[in-house]
């Protein structure tokens, strides 16, 4: 009989389940998307519960495409949409507000408080991170701070919080029956509260934000069985052994598991991570410190990541908000209705800007402007912005280490777009080189529960199970690229100090 591992995918914007065999080949996946709740200007939430029963609603669809039980099934691993905090109350089971998403700018005002003693890079030398309003400590602080009764009840230990991560698998086993609240390393590092160094909550940065280590989820690694499914679910019984934030969960999934290993992630956002093995490095060009992953009791490898928040979701908005296209994939097709830009450059600062100016004073920005200007531009520039903000994370990487990238391993949902990886590769100078499996994310949490039960041996095993698919090599003429940086850069100039008392 053949075994398989199940890999649960709580994306941004959608939750997808993937049943995987022993060569890393997808068998079967359920996929359902759940609602953007965009309160006011700068709000991005999401229903928790919206996203518990997806989740069981696709491992549903999963299994039952392949015709698979829970007896063909070794483990469950899990990766999830990193730093969108949820909080809930352990005795009911309810979350006691929406999931205040990642890309969420409203904590602002309590950055801007926290930092006045001691700039934003406070506690970077101990968490890697800078003070913004993308971790999950600055929205637990908000629940807290804005939620009737919610801080007493956390006084009290009646609360909860964790990332989707803990979210899931505090449901998935069991959740107000005995339900494990715990997290793994990659999430616990995305808080602001984790010590890099001793892989430990810290207790005085807790105390510096006002919240109770009690809500916090016991830490654990990447690869270790935390318990197993219980309570009348379709995996019951099947022991869950991996967690993986997404971005570092791609990083698995491309077999990115030695030092100086890297890939880029085209999802929602854009996430380029490097691996820099068992070394905490800080950048000195707007990279945020990670941790890579940690199996088991070995040593954890830490990561420098260049984080984007808006390159999918920018095509998304094209669709959504204006109407231009009707799917993400059409953007393509408009795109090609024109020679080239026409002048115009989108800076998509709609969350501030983050790797590597980390500016959340900015704003998007359109700019370049003439009468000339047609839909095919907007198109056009929209795709270009994502190829323009991975050359400055990349460039920055570069910076850190040292050394230049001779190649980039790409994958997530864009990169199905030919005519972007195209002139991603000619804007980078370096190939851009795209895997079999793209769907990496899933694939990484996949190998780390596998590992945990023994599945698979190590991840020299793992290694060859990774193979190319796809290579674009760079065209542009190098004075070229140069030109359209500069105006690039220029652009980005434009979305800066956007935000004032009129424009929160
Ligand atoms: N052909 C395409 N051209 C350009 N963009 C595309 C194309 N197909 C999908 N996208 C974009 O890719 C994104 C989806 O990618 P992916 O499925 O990797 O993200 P995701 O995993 O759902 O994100 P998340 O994990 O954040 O929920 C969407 O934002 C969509 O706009
Ligand atoms: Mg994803």
């Amino acid at each position: 009989m053949s075994q398989y591992v199940i890999a649960i995918d709580q994306g941004t914007t959608s939750s997808r389940a993937i049943v995987f065999d022993h060569d890393g080949n997808i068998v079967s996946a359920g996929q359902l998307e759940h609602e953007q709740i965009f309160p006011k200007a700068g709000w991005v939430e999401h229903d928790a519960m919206e996203i518990w029963n997806n989740t069981r609603e696709v491992i549903g669809t999963a299994l039952s495409k392949a015709n698979l039980t829970r007896h063909d099934i070794v483990g469950v691993g899990i990766t999830n949409q990193r730093e969108t905090a949820v909080v809930w109350d352990k005795n009911t089971g309810v979350p006691v507000y929406n999931a205040i998403v990642w890309q969420d700018t409203r904590t602002q005002a309590i950055v801007d408080e926290l930092a006045a003693d001691g700039g934003v890079e406070r506690f970077k030398q101990k968490v890697g991170l800078p003070l913004a309003t993308y971790f999950s400590g600055t929205k637990i602080k908000w629940i807290l701070d804005n939620v009737e009764g919610a801080r007493a009840k956390a006084e009290a230990g009646d609360l909860l919080f964790g990332n989707t991560d803990s979210w899931v698998v505090w449901n998935l086993t069991g959740g107000t029956d005995g339900g494990v609240h715990i997290t793994d390393v990659t999430n616990a590092s995305r808080t602001l509260f984790m010590d890099l160094e001793s892989l430990s909550w810290d207790e005085e940065i807790l105390s510096i934000f006002g919240v109770p280590k009690s809500m916090m989820p016991e830490i654990k690694s990447s690869s270790e069985v935390y318990g197993t499914v219980h309570g009348s679910q379709l995996l019951r019984e099947t022991p869950v052994a991996g967690i993986l934030g997404d971005q570092q969960a791609a990083t698995f999934g491309q077999a990115a598991f030695e030092k100086g290993g890297a890939k880029n992630t085209y999802g929602t956002g854009n996430f380029l991570i490097v691996n820099t093995g068992e070394e905490i490095v800080h950048s000195k060009n707007g990279l945020l410190t990670t941790v890579c992953y940690k199996l088991g009791d070995a040593k954890p490898v830490y990561a420098l990541e260049g984080s984007i928040a808006v390159t999918g979701s920018l095509i998304q908005w094209l669709r959504d908000n204006l109407g231009m296209i009707k799917s993400a994939p059409e953007v393509e097709e408009l795109a090609k209705t024109v020679e080239d830009n026409g002048g115009v450059y989108i800076v998509p600062a709609f969350s501030g800007l983050f790797a590597p100016y980390w500016r959340s004073d900015a704003r998007g920005a359109i700019v370049g402007l003439t009468r000339f200007v047609n839909k095919g531009h907007i198109a056009r520039a929209a795709l270009e912005a994502t190829a323009f903000q991975t050359r400055e994370v990349l460039d920055a990487a570069n910076a850190d280490s040292g050394v230049d990238m001779e190649d980039l391993r790409v994958d997530g949902g864009m990169v199905a777009n030919d005519a972007l990886m195209q002139f991603q590769a000619d804007i980078l100078g370096i190939p851009v080189i795209r895997p079999k499996v793209t769907e990496t994310t899933a694939l990484g949490a996949a190998y780390a529960a596998g590992l945990a039960v023994g599945f698979w041996k190590d991840t020299d095993e793992l290694a060859t199970n990774w193979s190319e698919d796809k290579r674009w090599v760079p065209k542009m003429d190098p004075a070229e690229r140069d030109r359209q940086m500069r105006l690039w850069k220029k652009a980005v100039t434009k979305s800066m100090d956007w935000v004032d008392d009129d424009v929160k």
